[in-house]
């Protein structure tokens, strides 16, 4: 029986009542008889009494295994079956009484792969086994202590037939192999790491695999294979490339090496999230591995080489050293996803990285702390763990870990993770723990910076300050504040680096010298003074966005305007021509201009575009990111009421303006940019070149001249970046070319699903007139699925995240969209169903006639009657009920 269906209102767990278990699971025999819609699975527990619980605790002798969707089919203890007044059986426990100190528990269960949609525990994508167990998806293969300080040893064998499943793998090593009479055939695994059963898996199939060969730098020859569908191995080279390389970087950075005989990944085509880091066998989503210069983006390839690179990570930072609980899960994430942002910045240009990843944390992490959701990087209590996932506990996580590396310098970091990894090996520990080494390698006292593991919410930073030229001082005075969020309402101040710079008017700095460059704000407001400063300066604030802030710094037009094009940090470059072009959005929305004509931008705004457009000391990639109009929902977030259709009409109309003004340089720009050499996807500069010309045809787009130069540049791609490149050009526009290269694209890449994502997602995210009518259209579509997570997040998740103005159409339609979308979903896939529902919960942010009609649709959903936890928590959370 499914566990989601009897319960209304389900269970909330806190971090503060964390226990450690009762027993003990040292190490865990599998045997799985891999059938499509039978699969049986033998376990044997290798369980022994915990002595460390006090002895109250200790005289209890019942072992209470989690277990979801079981048939429970045997079980038997130390060889011997239990009889059925020695168990209970329950929707989702098995409780086996009366156990000795130690002894191995046998426990047969069987399981119907075909039949799991959910994509968690084990089930079948495209034919082929595989498994997810991460958070709690090993309770849906077996019976177990599902919780990550459980650690044991596994050894696992499996048996399938020969002809629709040639490769068996799971963690380890390979240990044996054979074949039965019978057509089928068996493999036998052992992982000698002790693991939590979420690091468990395990792959049967008929795939095929690329091979290559690696030596640490501690001399272990490593077998690397990538197991794709067969046909799909010519698309993989990258993706090893990737890894080898992610592999000699953390020995070079973090000295850290791989501990195993192989290295095994697999690419299926169904998949909840991104990947998973199963130990010696990680398991992606097909997306993030398959790739060349005809299907994938240079975005693609970026996201490829920093997930592969994350998963890799993982080894030490997640598996090795591993989290006590699930409310630790920063502790794995944030640290890792801060290795994989170090790693792809020392790839590529550290500033594009930089910018990019704020741009994301912007988009994804600071609504979410301005929402219902609004949760620590270390949460306090969850109702389903699924859903913490989030961009706080990654992104933000990763914030945190980053402004420990400011604070400490990299050496100090580099000390305090030595210490971490070395004194945590083969445990499953706390953020406290990390912090605590951190604070030991270095002698820090980092107990103000704890408040960062605890406290929710965005502060805002501000900053003012004054010069006296005759007395040679500068002043400036930073204050903090963050606003309540659900259930936190008092906040206090964090402590907080903020990197700094003084910038004299031929553009340098003139702090130079100094030990450190950044201020610590540790209290409410601190004033720092400057002396000996002659010359007249512009301060340059949070460099490198070293603090996860909103910055409120009251610089002139004029100073934004020195700063864009002198600011020797890059972010700060980027965020003053970022910051220039919302203010003046955001004047526009306030008179409502519905024509935007060159005199309402400042024409030392358009200087500053034309100086940096034709500068070419600019790298092309970073150049792009200059030129680019702030994202719609980054500035809708500076209103106190998100007006996305006045601001969507506005933003449009400062485009079409721009793309006049400086029609000529934009032409220049489109001509220079464009490329002789064939395409290489670890060329920084190629993509940044695509890039740049992507941008340019951006603006020229809305001229009718942009229109035919978007169909020849179509017409002429020989790699996928240009064809997205000319097709996001005109997706927006009313114009014959827009549907000629939707249908040629269709045309030929109607057979490969992934790239079919694409044509989805634009579709969906256009601001053509008719979208609405188009995503309900879509549905039908041949190349949607309802069961595919890939296909969901391409057509109903781009057009609730990433289409504002229609989402929050006026007419309800978009919110009705969503809300059908997510009851489909409660039932097939209900990890995917809450995610995709997040955008109803910013309700708060909209006038008071679309607050009605948001709110109706999230009461429509918490009407249903078998709702899922998933879901359950997510809309109940948005109302403000739980
Ligand atoms: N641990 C994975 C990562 O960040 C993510 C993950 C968690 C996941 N739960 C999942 C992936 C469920 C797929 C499905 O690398
Ligand atoms: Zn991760």
């Amino acid at each position: 029986m499914s566990q989601t269906a009897s319960k209304k209102f389900p269970n909330t767990i806190y971090l503060r009542d964390y226990k450690e278990p009762l027993y003990w699971i040292d190490h865990v025999n599998l045997d799985f008889e891999l059938q499509a819609e039978k699969t049986f699975v033998k376990s044997q527990l290798h369980f022994r009494k915990n002595e460390n619980l006090p002895s109250e605790d200790q005289e209890q002798s019942t072992l209470i295994l989690d277990g979801e969707d079981l048939i429970l089919r045997g079980l038997a203890l130390d060889g011997a079956p239990l009889r059925e007044d020695r168990y209970q059986v329950t929707a989702d426990h098995l409780h086996v009484f009366d156990l000795p100190e130690s002894g191995v528990l046998e426990i047969e269960t069987e399981v119907n792969p075909s039949a799991n949609t959910r994509l968690e525990g084990l089930y079948r994508s495209s034919g082929i086994f595989c498994t997810q167990c991460e958070a709690e998806g090993f309770r849906r293969i077996t019976y177990y202590l599902d919780r990550p300080d459980v650690m044991a040893t596994y050894r696992v064998r499996m048996t399938a037939t020969q002809e629709d499943c040639p490769v068996l793998l799971s963690n380890g090593n390979l240990l044996e192999e054979g074949s039965n009479p019978d057509g089928t055939h068996w493999a036998e695994w052992e992982d000698p790491h002790p693991k939590p059963c979420y690091l468990f898996a395990l792959v049967a199939g008929k795939l095929e695999h690329l091979e290559a060969d690696y030596t640490t730098a501690s001399g272990r020859a490593v077998k690397l294979r990538i197991y794709v569908e067969p046909g799909n191995v010519e698309r993989c080279s990258y993706a090893m490339d990737a890894l080898k390389r992610s592999m000699r970087w953390d020995e070079e950075r973090f000295g850290l090496n791989y501990d195993l005989d192989c290295f095994n990944i697999v690419a299926v085509g169904d998949f909840n999230m991104g990947a998973m880091e199963n130990k010696g066998l990680n398991i992606f989503n097909s997306k993030y591995i398959l790739a060349d210069a005809d299907t994938a983006t240079d975005a693609d390839f970026g996201f490829i080489e920093a997930i592969v690179a994350h998963e890799y990570f993982h080894n030490w930072s997640g598996n090795r050293v591993t989290c006590r609980d699930w409310f630790q899960l920063s502790l794995k994430e944030g640290l890792t996803v801060f290795r994989d942002q170090e790693f792809s910045a020392d790839m590529r240009s550290e500033a594009v990285k930089r910018i990019q990843d704020v741009k994301m944390l912007r988009a994804r992490q600071f609504p979410e702390d301005a929402g219902p959701l609004a949760h620590p990087i270390r949460p306090e209590s969850y109702i389903e763990i699924n859903n913490f996932y989030t961009a706080t506990v990654y992104e933000k996580g990763a914030e945190i870990i980053r402004m420990l590396k400011t604070l400490l310098g990299w050496e100090g970091f580099r000390k305090g993770a030595d210490l971490y990894f070395e004194r945590h090996d083969g445990q499953a520990v706390t953020c406290e723990d990390w912090i605590r080494a951190m604070e030991e390698a270095n002698g820090a006292d980092l107990s103000h910076f704890r408040l960062w593991y605890s406290q929710s919410g965005t502060p805002v930073l501000m900053a003012s300050w004054t010069q006296n030229p005759e007395a040679g001082s500068f002043e400036i005075t930073l204050s903090q504040h963050t606003r309540a969020t659900p259930g936190q309402t008092e906040k206090r101040s964090l402590q907080m680096p903020v990197r700094f710079g003084l910038l004299n008017a031929s553009g340098q700095d003139v702090l130079t010298g100094q030990e450190q460059d950044f201020l610590i704000l540790d209290k409410a407001s601190k004033t720092f003074r400057f002396e000996n400063i002659s010359e007249a300066v512009v301060p340059s604030i949070n460099r490198g966005f070293s603090v996860p802030v909103k910055l409120e710094a009251h610089h002139s037009e004029a100073d934004l305007a020195f700063l864009m094009a002198y600011d020797s940090d890059a972010f700060n470059r980027w965020e003053a021509s970022q910051s220039y072009l919302t203010r003046v959005l955001l004047k526009l929305v306030e008179q409502r201009k519905s024509d935007v004509t060159r005199d309402d931008i400042p024409a030392d705004l358009i200087e500053a575009f034309r100086v940096n457009m034709q500068d070419r000391a600019i790298d092309p990639a970073f150049k792009a990111l200059l030129l680019t109009l702030p994202a719609l929902s980054y500035v809708a977030d500076q209103m106190i009421v998100a007006d996305y259709e006045c601001l969507s009409m506005v933003r449009k109309g400062v485009k079409d303006c721009l793309a006049g003004v400086l029609e000529t340089e934009w032409q220049a720009l489109y001509r220079s940019a464009a490329l002789e050499e064939s395409f290489d996807p670890a060329s920084g500069h190629q993509a940044g070149s695509r890039a740049l010309r992507a941008v340019a045809l951006g603006y020229l787009s809305g001229l009718a001249d942009g229109r035919k130069l978007a169909a020849d540049l179509y017409g002429d791609a020989g790699n996928m970046t240009d064809r997205m490149a000319a097709l996001t050009a005109v997706i927006d526009e009313d114009c014959p070319e827009r549907q000629q290269m939707l249908d040629r694209f269709e045309q030929r890449f109607s057979d490969n699903l992934l790239v079919m994502d694409k044509w989805l997602a634009l579709q969906a995210m256009s601001q053509h007139p008719a979208v609405l009518d188009q995503v309900e259209e879509l549905q039908q579509h041949p190349a949607f699925s309802w069961t595919n997570p890939n296909r969901v997040r391409s057509l109903i998740g781009a057009f609730a995240m990433n289409n504002p103005r229609y989402f929050h159409d006026l007419s309800g339609r978009g919110y009705r969209i969503l809300a059908d979308a997510v009851l489909k979903l409660n039932d097939i896939n209900p990890q995917v169903a809450a995610r995709i529902l997040a955008p109803l919960g910013t309700w708060r942010r909209v006038d008071t006639e679309r607050q009605g009609l948001m709110k109706q649709e999230l009461e429509r959903i918490l009407e249903r009657e078998n709702l899922s936890r998933d879901v359950y928590e997510v809309a109940s959370k948005a109302l403000g009920r739980d």
